[in-house]
């Protein structure tokens, strides 16, 4: 190998690094295993060709990380290289070891831990003992003499370590040992051997000074630059080297626990009251693939217990491998669970649980010194998370993403900001590792692909599913084997009265008084309205025997609602609750929602109506499942729609099995067998969902934090997406170069990003200000002009004698659609505003003559017409304008003839909006003073109650009324919450049980623990040293 000594020029390129060469190939020992073929053979000959395409091999001048130094080593320094030796070592290791150890890891593998020997040597092939063993038995006849010392000095020190640690008396692998031998059941983390990062920093300098050594020796007679340029290329390929060691070899084994000390298994028992995993989940977690930490995709019917092992990969991550880790849940309900639930193993584990949901979540997260941190967050936020740690180039410390529900990648747009977020993991971090759960799939493969993620799939339930459907008084049990999927299995046996049998055609009250109120149900109606109206219409059938069973809890149940509602109660769950009966839709205030639940899961209630919306994500599982029809709305049940409502019936741990029924009339009787018997549903791309919003919000993103700047560098991350992967099934007429290539005119119309030159194919693409606004607030694009027209606007005449012009100004655009102003409401309301307050309403373009006309049902003269857009928006404002005044949602709802579902759904919508606006301000220079309006106005938006409830309300999951409860009972702050003892909570507190009271314990603990925390790492910041403090002489 030759190289001109003069002109090389080594840069590293922001270009992606192959991800499977990372993980599978740039091991020492595998790139020089496989340098006669694959990958690191095409790593090795693209470098050639670099080299031999410049002008009599003039110049090296691009050396990608593609193409990365360390994988090419042999290319610049030859076979006489001391890394090359290591490698040489390494795989001589591993296949000594592949028949030494296997016996010894036999003899030593504890009982929990299947494991696959061979991928263990490779894994722990690269630890500092190995090359002990290694180096001591192999000879370097070409090694300089820097080396050699350097060599003799690592065989000594790892001599002794041996010794000291296992007396000698085996060449396996140290780690490897270490991980069999060191930590039997009982061992806590602090027992168990931890690796020695310094000893593994010194080990690189040591390599780094001795291969220094050796340039220096081997080119005594070289030019000087020559001399840099090699000491750069060697530098270069230590830090590759040593950043691939330490993400092969820096899980540390805790202990038998899956690697995890035994306390995760009791916390697990205690904190979830899980004392055995299932036979899958053992399965699962031994899986080569994961513990190589591929990137994996598992599938199991709901209620598999898919969160178990996510959690324990989870812990796994943070603990051996001291990473981040992001877990994206499709619900802010469900994330806000999840902290709850996680709160108290962070704080036992001693890691920092961060909700990113609504408007919680700083970006870029804070950095923490200390501890690592589990960010949990929805769909939205951990995009703009994934966002705000590639622009500040720390997306490497997140070491695994989880996603829960990976079949959201379907899910218009949110699907589309999934993909995204993905997609961009996959591009820019080659060691974060992803894994999906998620329901079975059609085409797992794409999302493998999209992924380059294994997958595993089993169909076990906990508890066996028993699907039936009833169709007039005959229930036939599904089975696929039946012509038509449907076997007799028995007759409804019920009398009805005539009455009954007009008011109840569908025999519901039939179905569920089988079961309840000694067992649970379920029954999914198509519409919220149908939910309240069946309920309703079950309690006046019931026999009075139903108000005994569980009468007080019931009664505390109805004082709660009471309480929630200001002293107003919902009409039909006063009704229904007295029976045991409620219903469960998004018309429910979320402290309702929270009642609710609660009693369910306590069996104080016994049935709930509810919308489908139930069936995704929440754990209510129920002994019986009723599908009162088979639509959703208007629309005909979807296989995987059905599939996740009939999932919920069967208890783990409680029931023998579950059942489900599908009420069906005759009508509907061909589509349900087709539904019955159709496929599994197939997940596509969403990037072209909505005009392809998604795609251009990508594009630009992409260009903002310089991922990509060329036509040419979108159409390779595109390739890279599932819309790649599915571009031939999806849009078989628009090529990805074509979609890139109209993406990025539209942008520039829109003025969102600008071109370097005249021809786009050699252009640098750039981001505009307005762009980076619009990106980093994840603002609709469609929006986004529109948004910076109104703050330009409202900047000139900004009002501040009220909350009005600003709350206006972060109404979000797309709820608008979502409400008909009532003119006689809106000019009543108009009438009771302040006079400044009816200048800002003119002032955005609403005068009171045009509300006055609207409301006398007077026709408006086209020249004084209002832009229909505004004036719902100002509508909508003057709703959230109430709210925060008098912070009484059920007033305010009534008195605008909302549902406090929909006033709710307003309310957090505003604070999310408020806290993208805020982002978006804070981008453009001359909307300076909106940054401070706007984050006191999101915080207020966020918390509308009474300003002393605020600091309990922080806490996650903890609503208005539980915080009341807890403000009058005297735990007025954060630091009373933290320091409670939950059995005191649950005595002053009424229905309280002793799991919320320790989670709400816990969780603010761990509030207050991560806000101590940020002021520490503040402070550390403030009285750390510069490393680039300017000295004389130097
Ligand atoms: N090994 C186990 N033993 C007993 N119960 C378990 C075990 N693993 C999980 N569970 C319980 O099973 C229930 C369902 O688990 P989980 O919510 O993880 O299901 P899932 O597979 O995610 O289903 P879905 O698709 O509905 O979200 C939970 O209450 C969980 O605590
Ligand atoms: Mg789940």
């Amino acid at each position: 190998m030759h190289y001109n000594d003069t002109e090389i020029v080594v840069k590293r390129s922001s270009k992606k690094r192959s991800r499977d060469g990372f993980r599978s190939g740039l091991t020492p020992s595998c790139k020089r295993t496989s340098s006669t073929g694959g990958q690191c053979q095409l790593g090795a000959t693209k470098m050639k060709e670099y080299i031999e395409a410049t002008p009599e091999g003039k110049t090296l001048e691009y050396c990608s990380d593609n193409e990365d130094l360390f994988g090419d080593y042999d290319s610049i320094l030859g076979d006489s290289s001391f890394m090359a030796k290591l490698d040489d070592a390494e795989q001589y290791m591993g296949q000594l070891n592949n028949n030494s150890t296997r016996q010894s890891l036999k003899d030593h593998k504890p009982k929990h831990t299947p494991s696959k020997t061979g991928t263990h040597v490779t894994m722990e092939g690269l630890t500092d003992s190995i090359l002990a063993g290694c180096l001591e038995d192999e000879s370097f006849p070409d090694l300089p003499s820097s080396q050699i010392e350097f060599h003799q000095k690592v065989c000594e020190n790892e001599r002794a370590k041996c010794q000291s640690l296992d007396g000698g008396h085996t060449s396996t692998p140290l780690v490897k040992m270490t991980r069999e031998v060191s930590a039997p059941d009982g061992i806590n983390s602090e027992e168990a051997p931890r690796p020695a990062p310094k000893a593994r920093r010194s080990m690189a300098n040591a390599i780094k000074k001795a291969m220094l050594g050796n340039a220096a020796t081997s080119s005594s007679s070289a030019a000087k630059i020559a001399q840099q340029q090699k000491e750069m290329l060697v530098t270069e390929e230590i830090n590759i080297a040593v950043q691939t060691m330490q993400s092969v070899s820096t899980e540390t084994d805790l202990g038998p626990f899956f690697g995890l000390p035994s306390k995760v298994k009791d916390l697990i028992g205690r904190l979830k009251g899980i004392q055995d995993l299932y036979e899958w989940q053992k399965t699962c977690l031994t899986l080569e693939s994961v513990e190589q930490r591929r990137n994996l995709i598992y599938s199991l019917p709901t209620s598999g217990g898919k969160t178990l092992v996510a959690e324990i990969l989870i812990f796994k991550e943070i603990l051996c491998r001291k990473k981040d880790v992001l877990f994206i849940l499709p619900y802010v309900s469900l994330v806000q669970e999840k902290v709850r639930g996680l709160a108290s193993f962070g704080l036992e584990l001693d890691f920092l649980v961060e909700e990113y949901a609504g408007s919680k979540g700083k970006f870029p997260p804070i950095k923490r010194r200390h501890k690592n941190s589990l960010y949990i967050t929805t769909i939205e936020k951990g995009h703009s998370l994934v966002n705000s740690l590639i622009e500040t180039a720390r997306l490497d410390s997140v070491g695994l993403v989880v996603v829960d529900e990976l079949h959201m990648l379907g899910d218009g747009s949110r699907g589309a900001v999934l993909e995204m977020t993905l997609a961009k993991v996959l591009h820019v971090s080659q060691s974060t590792q992803i894994i999906g759960m998620s329901a079975t799939l059609g085409n797992v493969g794409d999302l493998q692909r999209f992924l380059k993620a294994e997958n595993y799939s089993n169909d076990f339930r906990p508890v066996q599913l028993k699907e039936y459907v009833k169709l007039k008084d005959t229930i036939y049990e599904v089975d696929s084997k039946e012509e038509h999927c449907l076997k007799f299995s028995r007759l409804l046996n019920f009398k009805y009265s005539n009455s009954l049998k007009k008011m109840d055609p569908d025999h519901i009250v039939a179905l569920v008084t089988e079961v309840i109120p000694l067992q649970s149900c379920l029954v999914f109606c198509p519409t919220k309205k149908n939910c309240e109206n069946l309920a309703g219409m079950i309690c006046k059938y019931l026999a009075r025997d139903f108000l005994q069973h569980k009468e007080a809890e019931k009664a505390t149940l109805l004082k709660e609602l009471r309480e929630c509602g200001n002293g107003v109660m919902c009409p039909v769950l006063k009704n229904t609750v007295p029976f045991g009966l409620a219903y469960h839709h998004s018309g429910l205030t979320s402290d309702e929602r929270r009642l609710v639940e609660e009693a369910y899961s306590a069996g104080v209630l016994c049935l709930l109506t509810c919308t489908s919306t139930l069936a995704a994500g929440i754990n209510l599982p129920a002994r019986r499942v009723v599908l009162r029809s088979p639509y959703i709305g208007a629309d005909f049940l979807k296989r995987s729609q059905y599939k996740q409502m009939v999932g919920r019936a069967g208890r783990a741990g409680i029931d023998s099995m579950g059942e489900s029924i599908l009420v069906l009339q005759e009508k509907d009787k061909a589509m349900a067998e087709k539904l019955l018997s159709a496929p599994m549903e197939k997940c596509y791309s969403n990037l072209l969902h909505d005009g392809g919003k998604g795609l251009l919000s990508l594009i630009l993103s992409l260009i903002g934090l310089n991922v990509a700047q060329s036509l040419g560098q979108l159409r390779e991350f595109l390739s890279g997406t599932l819309l790649g992967v599915q571009q031939a099934q999806i849009s078989p007429e628009r090529s990805l170069s074509d979609m890139a290539a109209e993406s990025v005119e539209t942008l520039r119309e829109k003025g969102l990003i600008t071109f370097s030159a005249d021809d786009v194919d050699s252009s640098v693409l750039l981001i505009t200000k307005l762009g980076r606004a619009s990106y980093k607030g994840s603002v609709d694009l469609t929006y986004s002009s529109v948004l910076y027209r109104d703050l330009s606007k409202g900047l000139e005449g900004l009002l501040l004698n009220s909350f009005l012009h600003l709350v206006y100004l972060v109404t979000p655009y797309d709820m608008v659609s979502q409400c008909k102003p009532d003119w006689m409401i809106y000019f009543r309301q108009f009438t009771l505003l302040s006079v400044s307050e009816q200048k800002i309403c003119a002032t955005v373009g609403v005068p009171e003559s045009f509300v006055a006309r609207k409301a006398a049902g007077q026709t408006v003269k086209k020249s004084q017409a209002v832009d229909p857009e505004v004036a719902g928006r100002l509508y909508l404002a003057l709703v959230l304008h109430a709210l925060l005044k008098e912070t009484d949602l059920w007033s305010v709802s009534e008195r605008f003839q909302l549902t406090r579902g929909f006033t709710q759904t307003l309310l957090s919508s505003s604070s999310a909006f408020c806290s993208c606006v805020l982002h978006f301000a804070e981008e453009l220079e001359e909307f300076w003073p909106f940054k401070a309006l706007l984050s006191e106005l999101t915080r207020r938006l966020t918390y509308c109650v009474q300003a002393e409830l605020i600091p309990l309300m922080e806490v996650a999951g903890v609503m208005e009324a539980r915080a009341k409860q807890l403000y009058n009972a005297g735990y007025k702050t954060l630091a009373h919450l933290a320091n409670a003892d939950p059995s005191d909570l649950v005595q002053s507190i009424e229905n309280l049980f002793k799991r919320q009271a320790s989670q709400i314990v816990a969780s603010a603990k761990m509030l207050l623990q991560e806000k101590a925390e940020a002021l520490q790492e503040e402070v550390d910041d403030l009285l750390t040293k510069p490393t680039d403090l300017p000295s004389v002489g130097s």
